[in-house]
């Protein structure tokens, strides 16, 4: 496993590329497969996660090619024999459930390993099997898989509202209802743009979803999509990451080219408060430190609020800002295990149930501290830089699932990176 040391301290001067997004990529995959030949991936960023769920999706007998230099990603359908996705690769990464929607919706039948949880607890699916009963589906418990038919070999369709908004399990009903017999509406449907991405794509290639963007889907069932060209956004997430980084570190004046600003909802306007210099175009933003941060509080809420995947980048920031602020995460109320390692930084964050409580400033000083999900690894990664002396971040694999090239991009606009090996790993 490997550790990244970072001596902080240092401004962030120059321009950053984003890369293709993550968590919009997966359902653009798992939605090849719906296709009648081969599509092709644009943006597919080199992740981890990307490399996981191509071998999720080889299973089937589909042909997966990744063109890694040119950031495109190829998937042929026309070869699946075996519509299921085992434990041993659906526990490594959670969206691989997709495989659900996508295999009955291809085939009519699917046999998916239930996923794991994650570092901050419980990620159920009830939504996902409620939604896909609601379309008409038979669903049964096999050893720790779903086991899902459609009778007749095709679902007929139906009507889902959801409680509350899933971002999963959206994605998996549209793949199940694209090429279902009759119409599906999914009620109180999510609106991130990973979902509107899915739906846009899709209907290039035929299928007939409207009300994009808002909470109610419907989704005309096709007989059948083409093959063609998918094209994936650009990650809102890493987009948001990289401005708290450019807001927290003094002296920083930071461009981020090649993203989509408007996929960032009303986080531009919560940025706002903190006093930054700003400039923001269609496809790119640049950020100046302020001379000192304001305590702003945040709560995290379903697109277009604030996005919990910013919550942890969003409170190391808050560690340096002058006075108290409280950030309360409603998606994910335990999606904490952050503090304890910024508290060893020298930060002063208190949890309770589901907020945390920031006394700021608290200058912050290198220490070793332990990545445990993705987006708590990032943060610690920012605090290190923003933090006097050198900081080990260990077990950055945390971040080989959804940050390309991390520290190269960092190390390219001033940061002081290096990614060793533990010894033993
Ligand atoms: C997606 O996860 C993202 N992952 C997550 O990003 C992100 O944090 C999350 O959406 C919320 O925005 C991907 O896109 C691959 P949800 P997902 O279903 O779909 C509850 C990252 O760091 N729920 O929208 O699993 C659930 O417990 C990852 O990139 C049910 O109750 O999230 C949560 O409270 C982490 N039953 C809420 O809904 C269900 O069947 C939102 O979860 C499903 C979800």
């Amino acid at each position: 496993m490997d550790t990244f040391k970072i001596r902080g301290g240092r401004p962030l001067i120059g321009s950053i590329p984003i890369s293709g997004s993550k968590n919009a990529a997966l359902p653009l995959m798992a939605g090849a497969l719906l296709a009648d030949g081969p599509v092709t991936i644009e943006n597919t960023p080199l992740l981890q996660d990307i490399f996981t769920f191509n071998n999720v999706i080889r299973v089937t007998g589909a042909r997966v090619e990744f063109e890694e230099e040119k950031r495109s990603l190829s998937i042929d359908p026309s070869g699946m024999y075996h519509f299921e996705s085992p434990y041993d690769l659906v526990r490594k990464m959670r969206a691989s459930f997709y495989m659900a929607g996508a295999l009955i919706g291809a085939s009519g039948y699917a046999r998916v390993s239930l996923p794991g949880g994650c570092a901050w607890g419980p990620r159920p699916v009830n939504l996902h099997l409620e939604g896909l009963k609601a379309f008409g589906a038979d669903i049964e418990m096999d050893k720790g898989y779903v086991v899902a038919k459609a009778p007749g070999g095709r679902l007929p369709g139906g009507v889902f509202d959801m409680n509350p908004s899933s971002v999963g399990a959206t994605v998996n009903l549209i793949l199940a209802a694209v090429k279902a017999k009759g119409t599906s509406v999914i009620r109180n449907a999510a609106r991130e743009p990973d979902v509107v991405n899915l739906c846009e794509n899709l209907n290039r290639l035929g299928a007939r979803i409207s009300g994009l963007g808002t909470a109610e889907l419907i989704i005309e069932g096709t007989d059948s999509i083409s093959g063609g060209t998918m094209y994936n956004t650009p990650d809102r997430i890493e987009t948001g990451t990289f401005m708290i980084a450019a807001a927290m570190i003094p002296g920083s004046d930071l461009i981020l080219e090649k993203t989509d600003t408007e996929d960032l909802g009303s986080f531009v306007d919560t940025f706002r408060k903190l006093g930054c210099g700003l400039e923001l175009t269609k496809h790119s933003i640049r950020v100046t430190a302020p001379e000192s941060l304001p305590p702003i509080s945040i709560d995290t809420a379903i697109y277009p609020g604030f996005p919990t995947d910013l919550q942890a980048q969003w409170a190391t920031m808050m560690t340096a800002a002058n006075g108290t602020s409280i950030i309360t995460d409603h998606i994910y109320p335990d999606r904490f295990s952050y503090i304890p390692e910024l508290n060893r930084l020298g930060a002063s964050i208190t949890q309770k149930e589901n907020l945390a409580i920031i006394q700021g400033a608290t200058p912050l000083t290198g220490a070793s501290v332990m990545s445990t999900d993705l987006r708590a690894s990032v943060s610690l990664v920012i605090a290190g830089m923003a933090a006097s002396g050198e900081t080990d971040v260990l077990r950055v694999y945390h971040l080989d699932r959804g940050y390309e090239f991390l520290e190269e991009k960092l190390n390219k606009v001033g940061a002081d990176i290096r990614r060793v090996q533990e010894a033993g790993s």
